[in-house]
């Protein structure tokens, strides 16, 4: 398997259009989704922020006086920071490099934090779940957006080869063949609904929902720091 950094520095410069691709523009609106479930925010952390989607919906839609967008990956950062730019946010959102599981903040500091697509390319998920649970306030929420396999028995199947097939071919145009297909084998591998729920409550989290949205291809799973 190749590592997580070396694969998202290598397709960071397409990684916004083959989204749109893969989803028909449809990423766009799970991001929205996500931090609208969220409640407001002063001061929200952006796992694995890539490049920043997820931090600039915050921004607008959480009423976050600041959000900081924290990834591994330097070529994921260097683009993010060019759309903040580009967005004139780059004063209201705040690009960090480090890992999901070694937080650099102190605890009890924000009052949301989110992860989209990111906690499955961990290679810790519950210590990186602590860590969330570490940073956050009493209080506050958690939200995570992953895919995941429809439980549908005439979609499910439909969606994997969708999944096995397209991603690497449509990779492979961009010449990011060999990273599609390993980020397309790891969705079916990583714990979805009730086992990962359970990831979540072992990291200490209350679970307040899983919504499941366009078939069941996509998950967002609500969690709050109960202490
Ligand atoms: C599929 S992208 C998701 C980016 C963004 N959140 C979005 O919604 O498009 C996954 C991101 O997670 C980052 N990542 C992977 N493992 C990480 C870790 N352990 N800590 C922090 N970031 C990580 C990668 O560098 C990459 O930018």
């Amino acid at each position: 398997m190749p590592e997580t950094k070396s694969i998202f520095n290598t397709v960071a410069k397409r990684y916004d259009i083959l989204n749109t691709i893969f989803s028909l523009g449809i990423d766009r609106l799970w991001r929205k989704r996500l931090v609208e479930e969220l409640g407001n925010a002063n001061l929200t952390l952006d796992i694995a922020t890539g490049t920043a989607g997820v931090a600039i919906e915050a921004l607008n839609k959480l009423n976050s006086q600041l959000v900081i967008g924290i990834d591994l990956s330097g070529e994921m950062l260097e683009l993010a920071q060019k759309k903040l730019e580009s967005l004139e946010a780059n004063g209201k959102v705040i690009l960090v490099q480090g890992a999901a599981e070694n937080l650099p903040f102190k605890k009890n500091t924000f009052d949301a934090v989110t992860i989209a697509f990111g906690i499955r390319n961990t290679v810790d998920p519950v210590k990186s779940l602590r860590e969330m649970n570490r940073v956050l306030r009493s209080g506050g929420k958690l939200g995570v957006l992953e895919f995941s396999v429809p439980q549908n028995k005439v979609f499910g199947p439909f969606y994997m080869s969708y999944l096995r097939s397209l991603l690497p071919f449509v990779g492979s145009i961009f010449g990011t063949r060999k990273e599609y297909e390993y980020l397309a084998d790891s969705i079916p591998k990583f714990p979805q609904r009730e086992s990962f729920i359970m990831l979540m409550k072992e990291a200490s989290f209350g679970v307040e929902k899983a919504i499941e949205l366009t078939f069941g291809t996509v998950i967002i799973y609500i969690g709050v720091k109960e202490n």
